[in-house]
């Protein structure tokens, strides 16, 4: 008998699609909608959305058997957060690095004498598989904890052909045995690690001829990602393995604009990719660019509170018609964080953004960058039961108000209650 679950007397159930709407994500103006009931009852059956309407209209489902009742009275409900970008399969931390930084080095000059990326590679391929996954599923409980629901994990601490499957692999198992939305991301084109430090190109073919089509093969990824930076993979580099991806079936989706303007997200618009990512320095063409094409900006600024380092102009690309998502970027080295509360508060008083944006940014449109529009990122009949129960709030704005306190107090996911 499928698990049922009846959530009543609920202080406001929030950001409800309606039947009719059939937007896939929200733009502009749109971002800032949120259609709520107050004293609201919410079932679930199975990992589903049954129902949902007024107490007032409440007519009881005494025929349910094997039924849990919630009651969440002063309570709001909402969404599981869709946080489409992260990293948090790695091994060990970086805060020596971060202690460098405080000291006056930059990320730029800690990445140039083999810290950065590379640090966190040689760190990888020296372990496990299975230390390597129980140290990212203790970061993916941390993140179901603080409400997120559905994710995008990449790999690229591996930058070699085994090292990558390990990674890839360890993104498998947590989707296997977390009740989390995952999708899967190849980013051996992360950085050149150190076997081919004077032969870039020489690892551009190895993860064009050996690692993409193996991942393809093993169906390990989703989706193929390039750093797109001064320094790391330039246009001609990404275009090529995006390219190589795409013959393999992976969809583009990548780093871009962290810190130069390169003409990469050109690339992104014409290769069709689901999303750019960081853009923290960004032109207004590109913001020009970027308006009514199915490439989604995704931005972090979470990476720019710990890089301090500029944060996206979201406020202007919102009144400019386009639609943003928000994710954490969760890694070791530019966002050891992947508390997506705490990237609405920066959203919001960083960024401008009103706290509709913001989450509407973390639902209907941080599902879109991951393909999940169709179930994931709003309370609607049909779509998983991934919800946050809040503790007792003023009001869901309350949350990315009230930074850096803990306002959840239970999290349901695949329509199961987490903890
Ligand atoms: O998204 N920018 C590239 N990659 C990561 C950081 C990588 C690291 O420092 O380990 C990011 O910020
Ligand atoms: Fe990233």
């Amino acid at each position: 008998m499928e698990q049922r679950i009846l959530i009543k007397n609920i202080k406001e159930l929030a950001f409800i699609q309606d039947e009719s709407d059939n937007r896939t994500r929200l733009s502009g103006a749109e971002m800032n909608e949120c259609k709520t009931i107050e004293n609201a009852w919410l079932a679930v059956e199975g990992d589903l959305i049954a129902g949902f309407g007024s107490m007032e209209d409440w007519e009881g489902i005494s025929d349910w058997t094997n039924l849990k009742i919630i009651d969440a009275r002063g309570k709001i409900v909402l969404p599981a957060f869709c946080d489409s970008h992260s990293h948090i399969v790695y091994a060990g931390n970086r805060e020596g690095e971060w202690v460098g930084r405080l000291n006056g080095m930059t990320y730029e000059e800690i990445a140039n004498n083999g810290g950065g990326i590379i640090n966190s590679a040689l760190k990888l391929r020296e372990a496990s598989e299975d230390e390597l996954y129980a140290q990212a599923l203790t970061r993916a409980k941390e993140v179901i904890s603080t409400g997120t629901g559905a994710l995008e994990i990449k790999s690229g601490y591996g930058l070699s052909l085994e090292s990558e499957l390990k990674m890839l692999r360890v993104i498998k198992r947590l989707k296997e045995n977390t009740d989390l939305s995952i999708k899967s991301t190849l980013l051996a084109a992360h950085a050149v690690p150190p076997e081919y430090k004077d032969d870039k190109l020489g690892y551009i073919d190895l993860i064009i001829n050996d690692i993409i089509p193996k991942v393809a093969t093993e169906k390990l990824a989703d989706y193929i990602d390039v750093f797109c930076e001064k320094g790391y993979f330039d246009n001609d580099d990404t275009r090529r393995i995006l390219k190589a991806g795409m013959e393999h079936g992976l969809t583009p989706k990548f780093h871009v604009n962290q810190f130069t303007i390169s003409g990469g997200i050109q690339i992104g618009i014409e290769e069709k990719a689901l999303s750019v990512d960081h853009l923290e320095v960004l032109a207004n063409e590109e913001i020009t660019a970027l308006k009514s094409v199915s490439t989604i900006a995704t931005l972090l600024p979470s990476c720019s509170f710990f890089l301090e380092i500029p944060y996206s102009p979201a406020r202007k690309m919102i009144d400019q018609g386009l639609p943003v998502a928000l994710a954490t970027d969760f890694n070791p080295g530019s966002t050891p964080s992947g508390n997506m509360p705490f990237v609405m508060s920066l959203a919001c008083i960083k960024m401008k953004m009103k706290p509709n944006e913001a989450f509407n940014a973390s639902y209907r449109n941080g599902a879109y960058a991951m393909d999940l529009a169709d179930t994931h990122g709003s309370i609607a009949v049909g779509k998983k039961a991934n919800l946050i129960i809040t503790k007792e709030v003023p009001s869901y704005s309350y949350i990315p108000y009230s930074f850096g306190s803990n306002h959840i107090e239970s999290v349901i996911l695949n329509g199961k209650v987490q903890g």
